[in-house]
């Protein structure tokens, strides 16, 4: 549930009301967790073969889609985020788009072999569908790489004080390992494995 918050209830709230502006600041920090998420799926060498095709699912201003670049400067990347600020930039093998990802209407079923989405579900508007929507574009037999913040420090202020009532950004269920695995698992993805970082 994302009742009367602001930023989970409105996805142009991340323009209309500067969270796209003051993110772009902490933006810097998925860069490093960007690069483990792409350990962590072990991608094979040839990946940059032609007939790849990989979606930055929520991209922001690119973290996700510089690494993936870096590491496979040949990899066909297409990098879609609902807010036009982050849209700007073509790459040689990146395509950009402004889109919402609870709606990929102009995308086919089973298009992308590869769905990567960093820090999006976690934040965004009805998480649920998003993860839907992930699951309807990416092929049978592809991967979702999906990283979430997760939410430690509630964890440890609620162990000094049980009262502690933690300003609510992120959606619960998509911040709880567990939970994130049962709501793809929803979504119909399989073979769910979960990796936590302890980070930085
Ligand atoms: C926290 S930022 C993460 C950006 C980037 N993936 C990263 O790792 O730095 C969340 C992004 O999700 C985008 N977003 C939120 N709701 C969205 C939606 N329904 N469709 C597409 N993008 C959305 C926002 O515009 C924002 O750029």
């Amino acid at each position: 549930m994302s009742a009367g918050n602001p930023v989970l209830d409105d996805v142009d709230g991340w323009d209309r009301i500067g969270h796209s502006q003051a993110y772009a600041q902490v933006e810097r920090l998925p860069a490093p967790l960007a690069l483990e998420l792409l350990k962590t799926i072990k991608i094979p060498d040839n990946l940059d073969r032609l007939d790849i095709i990989v979606h930055d699912n929520g991209c922001g201003i690119g973290a996700m889609t510089s690494v993936l670049e870096s590491s496979s400067p040949r990899l066909q990347i297409q990098a879609t985020d609902a807010s036009p600020s982050k849209c700007d930039e073509e790459c040689l093998n990146v395509t950009t788009e402004i889109a919402d990802s609870r709606s990929l209407s102009q995308t086919h079923d089973d298009w992308f072999d590869y769905t990567f989405s960093t820090f999006m579900i976690c934040l965004a508007p009805e998480p649920h569908r998003l993860a839907q929507e992930m699951n309807r574009v990416t092929k049978p037999g592809g991967t979702l790489a999906l990283a979430v913040w997760a939410d430690p420090w509630t964890k440890a202020c609620k162990q000094v004080d049980g009262r502690h009532e933690r300003l609510r950004i992120m959606d619960d269920g998509w911040t709880d390992p567990e939970q994130v695995k049962a709501g793809l698992q929803e979504a119909r993805f399989k073979d769910v494995v979960l990796v936590t970082e302890k980070w930085p």
